[in-house]
């Protein structure tokens, strides 16, 4: 079928049916529906992924239904040559500075295959309780608490290694594999998934974008082809992907206008290649601290691209990366999020008010939530936080993307309130960051999506109603606490 007639069928779909609200009507590969039924609007959220949102914008739908078509035709190529001169026609409800870039001529080209990371990823990951100091023991029986401890029927899936699995020591010499060190992993890693796997658990592995892991330990940059073919055939669910020892020829070496073609964006790119070559869809996590705008990129590389350095148990590290996602946090959407780095709750000394903001905040701003901790260490107040259903579910929304975003004029750093939208309604998320008294109050009228009627306000973290209020309601949080409300109309 040549192209034009591609074209042709879909456009006479559009006459037929029309999608409803929230669901999709476009992104790379969609077939189905191009076109929102009347209220509704076909948005662009990423290259992945149309969506009907609310709203009768004649001129959104102009742009908007041309990009879905082309989006929804071409192959993957021309998608991302097509769209480059056409960015500026794209729509989001809520941007109005993104000005994506996109992926267009540096080998190679190929993208995300949507199989896999529509939401945050939920799970756990090895590097904060165990360092280096890990091994199949260990990871066998953090996925066996996900199980006992309820957290699996909470939502979480990824049971991920980090650094320090493989054999320092090198690559198996004739095929160039990457080979497990036996000693810590003496059954080899597809013994390991396929033990994740019945546990109903999804595994996770991890390697760099350089010559060497961050601790020494081989990385894959020019073994990527053979890198992620052995992921997949060991049954490797997904990938975190670091960025040291990068060689001098690779660093990003100018100002680039457009980030998606830096030396670090095709070192990203390179993997994620190779990753959806593989038949076994692996999500594909990029850690590369930020660098590179990498937000603006992302997407079209991998699910998930880290915004910081590697996390740490103290406040600061918590408000300061809640103040640079919150910078660049219409980025984040379907298929694609700013990583603020695993979870740090059951380390340090943390207070437990401060790990609640820790939680809800990752989830209000649809970061990835990797816990961090040995499991069996976790206090029933800390078990009470990671598990709370109304913030997981915040979080994990198969039908609204868009993270929460600060409303009003913020007057601390980061902002104090934020407000979002779910399938149940709009949200309301405020964390308290400071120590000194203040009052905390709701003004209905200044929340995206409400007014100033009468308003039904839940309590997210104790799952009940708090009451009934007119025009606004006045809350009570601890220093460095936080708070999330369903508002409904009452
Ligand atoms: C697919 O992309 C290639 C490379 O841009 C282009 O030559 C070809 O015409 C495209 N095919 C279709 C069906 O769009
Ligand atoms: C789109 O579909 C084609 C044919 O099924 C497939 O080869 C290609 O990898 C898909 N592209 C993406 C981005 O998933
Ligand atoms: C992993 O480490 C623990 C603690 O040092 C040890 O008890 C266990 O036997 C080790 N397991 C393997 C497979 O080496
Ligand atoms: C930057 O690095 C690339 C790849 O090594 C090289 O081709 C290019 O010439 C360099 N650009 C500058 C301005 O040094
Ligand atoms: C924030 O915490 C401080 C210190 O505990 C307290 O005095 C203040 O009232 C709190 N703010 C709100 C809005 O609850």
């Amino acid at each position: 079928m040549s192209f034009k007639a591609i074209i042709a069928l879909s456009v006479l779909g559009l006459v037929g049916a029309q999608q409803t609200l929230w669901g999709q009507c476009g992104g790379i590969n969609w077939t189905g529906q191009t076109s929102c039924g009347s209220g509704a609007v076909c948005t662009y959220l990423n290259d992945w992924y149309y969506q009907c949102l609310p709203g009768t914008s004649t001129s959104s739908r102009t742009s908007t239904s041309t990009s879905s078509t082309r989006a929804s035709t071409s192959n993957t190529s021309s998608t991302r040559v097509s769209t480059t001169s056409t960015s500026s026609t794209r729509v989001s409800t809520t941007s109005t500075t993104s000005t994506r870039v996109s992926t267009t001529t540096s080998s190679p080209s190929s993208t995300p295959t949507g199989r896999v990371g529509k939401l945050p990823a939920l799970g756990w990951n090895s590097w904060n309780a165990y360092r280096c100091d890990i091994n199949e023991t260990k990871l066998l029986n953090a996925a066996n608490q996900m199980v006992s401890l309820g957290l699996k029927a909470a939502g979480y899936q990824y049971v991920n290694i980090d650094d320090c699995w493989s054999n320092i020591n090198g690559r198996d010499p004739s095929t160039q594999q990457i080979l497990p060190d036996l000693n810590k992993f003496p059954n080899g890693m597809a013994s390991v998934a396929s033990k994740i796997h019945s546990l109903g658990l999804l595994l996770g592995i991890y390697s760099d974008a350089g010559t060497k892991t961050c601790s020494g330990y081989p990385g894959s940059l020019g073994y990527e082809a053979i890198d992620a073919a052995t992921f997949s055939s060991w049954g490797i669910d997904y990938l975190k992907y670091d960025n040291c020892n990068v060689p001098s020829e690779w660093q990003d070496n100018w100002t680039y206008p457009d980030w998606g073609q830096s030396n670090s964006a095709i070192r990203y790119r390179q993997m994620g290649t190779a990753l959806a070559a593989q038949s076994r869809p692996i999500q594909y996590s990029l850690c590369i601290w930020g660098a590179a705008q990498v937000w603006t990129w992302g997407a079209s590389v991998g699910q998930s691209w880290r915004i910081s350095g590697d996390s740490a148990p103290t406040w600061s590290y918590i408000t300061s990366v809640i103040d640079r996602n919150v910078a660049i946090i219409d980025y984040t959407n379907f298929y694609g999020r700013s990583d603020m780095d695993m979870m740090e709750i059951g380390n340090g000394d943390l207070t437990l008010a401060e790990e609640r903001t820790h939680f809800l905040m990752w989830a209000a701003l649809k970061s990835p939530i990797l816990l961090g901790t040995d499991l069996s260490l976790l206090s029933t107040d800390q078990l009470n936080i990671i598990k709370n259903k109304e913030l997981l579910a915040f979080s994990q929304d198969e039908l609204v993307g868009a993270p929460a975003k600060p409303y009003g004029t913020a007057t601390t750093t980061p902002p104090e309130y934020y407000s979002g939208k779910s399938s149940k309604g709009v949200h309301v998320f405020i964390m308290n960051t400071s120590s000194s008294t203040s009052t905390k109050t709701i003004t209905f009228a200044n929340v995206p999506g409400l007014g100033s009627g009468s308003y039904k306000v839940h309590d997210m973290w104790t799952g009940t109603d708090v009451g009934t209020f007119s025009g606004s309601w006045s809350t009570s949080l601890g220093s460095h606490d936080s708070g999330g409300w369903l508002i409904t109309p009452a």
